[in-house]
């Protein structure tokens, strides 16, 4: 893959949370390894302990947390803890990987232009969880994911990338998944290198890539 970094700047510090086996979060270690990314992974923080996304940092020598919501009698004091590890990081930008916990609105404006998530469906449809049943129920016929930068509202945000993938009549919610999944760990680490380059930014609730406003989501 051919590398270009526009400008020697600094690299970012990635601050990544999950929730579970962290396939995502893998994408992006391999992206930064591989120099596609001009970012460093800061820390891996998980609300759950035992996932192998966790094993998955620490092969590769990331600090890693365990910040266990279930220890915390309000979401925002879950919320404050994670900016407190997260911060301590400085880290530029804070990505989502399969990280199943909703948000504060403190913890998201705190992070606003800096936090991107990704979500397993073609947003705004089949915002919440379920994504791949619910699309079959429907009987739809293009299905995939979306990188959003990450607003107050669940699943909202503006959306930065797609990938679509087509229904076959056979597909379960299993197929579709591992079919959307392996589309999420192309998108995903691409969105991340354009934010760590410098060549894509929120202001305003308006997406720039490349200085240009992105109307509609890049599609895949
Ligand atoms: C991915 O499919 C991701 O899109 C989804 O969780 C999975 C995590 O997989 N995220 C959400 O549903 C967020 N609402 P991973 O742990 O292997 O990266």
């Amino acid at each position: 893959m051919s590398i270009k970094h526009t400008e020697n700047s600094k690299p970012k510090n990635i601050a990544v949370l999950i929730s579970g086996s962290g396939s995502n979060l893998q994408a992006i270690i391999d992206a930064c390894e591989s120099g596609q990314i001009n970012g460093r992974i800061s820390v891996v923080i998980s609300n759950r302990p035992d996932v192998f996304g966790l094993e998955r940092a620490a092969n590769s020598g990331i600090n890693t947390h365990v910040i266990d919501h279930k220890q915390f009698d309000s979401r925002e004091a879950f919320d404050a803890e994670l900016i407190k590890h997260i911060d301590a990081t400085a880290a530029d930008l804070v990505v989502l990987a399969g990280f199943m916990r909703i948000l504060s609105g403190e913890f998201t404006q705190h992070y606003q232009g800096k936090l991107l998530n990704i979500h397993p469906s073609l947003l705004p449809a089949y915002k919440g969880t379920q994504t791949h049943q619910r699309a079959l129920d429907d009987g739809t016929t293009v299905h995939g994911v979306s990188v959003h930068f990450v607003s107050p509202e669940l699943d909202g945000g503006p959306v930065i990338m797609q990938a679509r993938i087509p229904v076959h009549d056979d597909d379960t919610a299993d197929s579709l998944a591992k079919r959307v999944l392996s589309r999420e760990h192309v998108i995903y680490p691409q969105v991340v290198e354009w934010f760590c380059a410098d060549r894509l930014s929120l202001d305003n609730n308006v997406i720039r890539l490349d200085q240009q406003v992105l109307h509609e989501p890049v599609i895949l």
